[in-house]
């Protein structure tokens, strides 16, 4: 099964520092001779996340999550094993071994790369074609220019069925291949291949590597569906992108400016506002967030003021904020959409609107406020009411100070009233969040036992031989005497043994057992097993603690075996011998 051999994953893994690759993804803070940090797989506020330089791993206090740096990026770049073994042999120059040059998932996103290049080519090509003349006219009439349609690389899909088909099989791509990469349709009446995208207007959606991953292509007049994507595809995961980051990561004031359409991305940039990004299509999703966090101190959301709008604004501003990334709300009137804004007022009138974009808690406060009528006593009331709760999730000591002003102001109470009620409110809030974190963590590790079923019913001996593994893990010096003492088949749970058994026999090789996890074992299993060497104390005598937890589990052992029937034991027997 391993695709990898021992030798080579240590190689890399030694070439590949996880601080370095972490910090890629994850700002992280030291702490002694560890680093923490933000966890990458769940939301929280406070770093639960830690890694560990001494063992090259990582561990989440509060997720489970955990593993080396292989599982990292298979995790954080949604890849398999072999996929994320070859990114990061590309990043430390390290070259793969021969036999698997050849993967097949990586040959095949090469090939879809270059299909991707071909038809954003094709696609240009056709916009400045005099014969097909629409597609251009219709850029330019939405106010484009020549070098923002090119610096997008902009284009056409031809009104036919066959131009990029034909295009791509004279450049050696199989209909089956270009299907699998999205440009192509299958006719479900002839089991023929036909272009997706016709007669429309092309956007190249451009990952941050640069490479084309997929297309969205908008209709040229009123018809539906106006804009088409690709489907998701090997290249192309609709939560994971966002339209423009390509341009906007290398934007040097650190905001991005978040908007609801390609058009709105494109329109921006010829304008100068450089950090504009959309969504593509799809509801604001957590991974996008956490990508613009990557690439921005601030962000700026401009969503339309719509429904719909409205409800992704609330989702992009709690993503972003748990993220520590800093939201503006920018509100627009006379104008449905960043584009047709600066059609209207111009950049000028936009740049104005930027700096006066309101930070969330006032937006809400707003959005509140619209909501009851302050002039009647009863929806004056209810507003306090509300608004005092909102205040109370304001950290900012000063944040809140100033807010309970404003609210004094608007509602015609006391400012030392309104004061006493958010404070009250505020350590009743702090309250909470402790205990559902407090909960939610412990419900976590109770359902991470996928892993080793038995744990639960044979806890004190788990711990005694998790305790031991790790003490191996530790001072693998002490193999030989530990075996003596301890043979595997004196380990109650499977799961547990099986990675006694597996230290041992890697340290008898010369192999550093925790260097080599992911080859062997999967990774939920790498993550339980990094939860083990990471969450047990070391102490001074390594052998009088591994002699404790000898000690503890040969009194499981005789519990177990002393409890059950002369034929229960007997099969117990058999089945550890074989
Ligand atoms: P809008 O309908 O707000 O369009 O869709 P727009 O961006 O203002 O388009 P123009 O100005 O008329 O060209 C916003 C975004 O939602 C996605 C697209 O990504 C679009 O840019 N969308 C919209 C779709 O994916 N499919 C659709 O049919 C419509
Ligand atoms: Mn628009």
């Amino acid at each position: 099964m391993p695709k990898f051999d021992d030798q080579f994953i240590t190689e890399l893994k030694a070439r590949s520092d996880i601080v370095d690759t972490i910090s890629q993804y994850v700002s992280l803070k030291r702490a002694g001779s560890r680093l923490n940090g933000l966890c990458p797989f769940h939301s929280e506020k406070t770093g639960s996340f830690t890694v560990f330089p001494d063992t090259s791993s990582y561990y989440c206090f509060g997720c489970g999550a955990g593993g080396d740096v292989i599982t990292f990026i298979m995790n954080t770049e949604h890849l398999s094993y072999v996929d994320a073994v070859a990114l990061l042999a590309q990043r430390c120059h390290l070259p793969l071994p021969e036999d698997e040059k050849g993967d097949e998932q990586t040959r095949k996103r090469a090939r879809q790369i270059e299909m991707n290049k071909l038809a954003a080519r094709r696609f240009f090509a056709n916009l400045r074609d005099e014969k097909q003349p629409q597609g251009l006219q219709y850029f330019l009439g939405r106010g484009l220019s020549m070098s923002t349609i090119t610096r997008f690389g902009l284009g056409y899909a031809a009104e036919s069925f066959t131009d990029l088909r034909d295009h791509l099989r004279a450049a050696g791509f199989k209909d089956e291949e270009a299907f699998e990469a999205g440009l192509l349709i299958r006719s479900q009446k002839n089991g023929k291949y036909y272009d997706k995208f016709r007669n429309r207007v092309m956007f190249p959606v451009i990952d941050v590597r640069g490479n084309v991953v997929a297309f969205s292509g908008r209709v040229l007049d009123d018809s539906k569906p106006k804009y088409m994507n690709s489907p998701e595809t090997l290249l192309y995961k609709k939560s994971q992108t966002v339209f423009g980051l390509n341009f906007a990561k290398a934007n040097t004031d650190g905001t991005i400016i978040l908007v609801e359409g390609n058009l709105d991305v494109v329109s921006l940039h010829q304008a100068g506002f450089d950090g504009a990004v959309a969504p593509l299509g799809t509801a604001f999703t957590k991974e996008q967030a956490r990508m613009l966090a990557k690439y921005a101190a601030k962000v700026v959301v401009a969503f339309d003021m719509d429904k719909a709008g409205i409800k992704a604004t609330d989702k992009a501003i709690d993503y972003l904020e748990e993220l520590g990334v800093s939201v503006r709300i920018l509100q627009m009137q006379g104008a449905k959409d960043p584009d047709e804004f600066i059609k209207q007022y111009g950049k000028e009138r936009f740049a104005m609107l930027i700096s006066g974009s309101k930070n969330p808690t006032q937006y809400a406060l707003e959005k509140l406020s619209k909501e009851h009528d302050l002039g009647e006593v009863a929806g004056r009331t209810e507003y306090v009411r509300q608004a005092v709760r909102l205040l109370a999730q304001i950290s900012s000591d000063i944040e809140r100070e100033l807010f309970c002003g404003t609210l004094a102001k608007q509602t015609d109470i006391s400012k030392e009233t309104i004061r006493m009620e958010v404070e009250r409110a505020r350590k009743r809030y702090v309250r909470q969040t402790k205990e559902q974190i407090f909960q939610k963590e412990a419900s976590g590790f109770k359902t991470q036992d996928r892993v080793n079923p038995e744990r639960a019913q044979n806890l004190r001996a788990a711990k005694a031989e998790e305790g031991l593994i790790a003490l191996l893990a530790h001072s693998p010096d002490k193999v030989a005497w530990l075996t003596e003492q301890l043979p595997p088949q004196e380990f109650v749970t499977k799961f547990n043994r099986r990675v006694y058994e597996f230290f041992i026999q890697k340290i008898g090789e010369g192999v550093s057992p925790e260097n080599v996890l992911s080859v062997h074992f999967e990774g939920a299993e790498v993550a339980k097993i990094m939860q083990i060497l990471n969450t047990v104390t070391v102490g001074e005598d390594v052998i009088k603690q591994m002699g404790d937890y000898i000690r503890t589990l040969k009194e499981e052992q005789e519990k177990k075996i002393g409890g059950q029937s002369p034929e229960q034991i007997k099969n117990m027997l058999k089945s550890k011998r074989s």
